[in-house]
């Protein structure tokens, strides 16, 4: 795979607000613009359940959240965008991985150990109201990774442990099965993305409830911007932008040079009305073409209802689907019928037992191939114009299975396309097992 594979997870359990617009939202869509990175951003609503058992409220901010990442220019045609529910194979992953998964290493995940301090301060039982949900949060996000063999995941501090617990998941999955089934991610921690203040100075968050939501009206917007803490100084003293919520949301979506001249008005003591009145024009100024867009977006849900089930079609298909079935079989969750009686006796199946391809050249003077089981005629190839171009699509086949026929290749008489798949497992695995 030549290009970087970037994927990262939104929860949702809440109302996009100005703080994730400038840290994640505006960031990402920018990086997945860049060349050489395929994208994966999806919405994370099997992690919403954990903190959010209000269903409306789920069902709320999964749609406003799709509607403000395609408001906001996300590509759906570039970048892989989907709801981490529509993929099954998630949470199939996540057993798989339970199983793997240390139960020490869970132990000691923050999520985890700041509700059992949280318990034990209140003079609770160690895991009062902890749900197992919480406990497997980071199998589960392994799996959201994982399962893309994602290299790359830009996160925020407090989730760089679960991106090495993943590491970690993975490498033992990897080595307990004897292949290199998963990419190892790596965490990209985002230094320089801005983390903006409140309403009342502290990081704004839903937790302090001091946002200004993203797609405010108008009028609202600008109450909550007029409603900003500052300091007491009067119209006409010079104030300090250090430490100023205001100053810093500016900076946050103003050029280089509006802010100098921000921070020069405030050495000139402007008044923090004024100050305010220009935070709210340039807040609006960018936000103003893109709640436009939201607002059309969610007035039709059903559409990125659609746009989210393609996507998630799209990924099982190409990648989630034929993945599953190879770790299911580095498991051991096999189809009884490739089991030969040796090998129910713990013992490798004879290599003459096995399905192979065959290239040949037909008097067209083209090249093709096929599969073969015994006498049985599994898959037949078209005419490719070289060897070479014959070749990729049977290492295409070995590697990523098969799903039903093509332009490409056409099943043998009275052969169904699960069979082929069957066949092309018992290669793999073959092949593997040589390795
Ligand atoms: N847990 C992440 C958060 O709360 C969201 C998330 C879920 C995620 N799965 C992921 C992020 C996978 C990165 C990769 O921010």
């Amino acid at each position: 795979m030549a290009s970087q594979r970037v994927l990262t997870g939104i929860t949702t359990s809440g109302t996009p607000h100005l703080g994730n617009y400038v840290g994640a939202i505006r960031p990402a869509i920018a990086a997945s613009r860049a060349p050489g990175v395929e994208s994966f951003y999806f919405l994370a609503d099997y992690h919403a359940l954990i903190k959010v058992q209000d269903p409306a409220r789920v069902q709320r901010s999964t749609l406003e959240i799709a509607a403000a990442w395609l408001a906001c220019g996300l590509e759906p045609e570039k970048v892989r965008f989907y709801r981490q529910s529509d993929i099954p194979e998630i949470a199939e992953l996540t057993w798989l991985l339970t199983c793997v998964a240390g139960k020490g290493l869970l132990n000691r995940a923050h999520a985890y150990k700041a509700a059992v301090d949280r318990n034990r301060e209140a003079g609770e039982d160690d895991d009062a109201g902890i749900t197992g949900g919480l406990y497997m949060y980071p199998v589960l996000m392994a799996a959201d990774i994982l399962l893309f063999n994602a290299n790359k995941v830009p996160v925020g501090r407090d989730q760089v442990q679960h991106i090495e617990m993943a590491r970690d998941i993975g490498q033992r999955f990897n080595h307990l099965y004897g292949g290199d089934y998963f990419t190892l991610p790596e965490a990209a921690i985002e230094e320089q993305v801005a983390t903006l203040p409140g309403l009342d100075g502290r990081k704004m968050s839903k937790s302090y409830d001091n946002t200004i939501a993203l797609f405010a009206p108008r009028a609202e917007l600008k109450k909550l911007v007029f409603s900003i803490v500052t300091d007491s100084r009067a119209p006409g003293e010079p104030k300090d932008p250090n430490g100023s919520a205001l100053f810093e949301i500016y900076q946050a979506f103003a050029s280089a040079e509006e802010t100098a001249a921000m921070r020069k008005a405030y050495a000139d003591g402007i008044a923090w009305g004024d100050a305010k009145q220009a935070l709210f024009e340039r807040i609006d100024s960018e936000v103003a073409p893109l709640r436009e867009r939201y607002e059309t977006l969610i007035a039709n849900p059903a559409r990125i209802e659609e746009q989210l089930r393609e996507g998630a079609r799209r990924l099982r298909e190409q990648h989630a689907t034929p993945f599953l079935r190879e770790l299911r079989h580095a498991v051991g969750l096999r189809d009884l019928s490739t089991a030969t009686a040796r090998e129910a006796q713990g013992a490798r199946s004879p290599k003459a037992a096995l399905p192979a391809f065959k290239q040949y050249r037909e008097s067209d003077g083209r090249f093709h191939f096929k599969l073969v089981d015994g006498d049985r005629l599994l898959l037949v190839s078209r005419g490719f114009d070289s060897p070479k171009d014959a070749g990729q699509r049977v290492a295409a086949l070995k590697r990523g299975g098969f799903a039903r026929p093509d332009a490409d290749v056409a099943l043998g008489e009275g052969v169904a396309g699960d069979e082929v798949a069957r066949a092309l497992e018992a290669l793999r695995a073959a092949e593997e097992a040589k390795a």
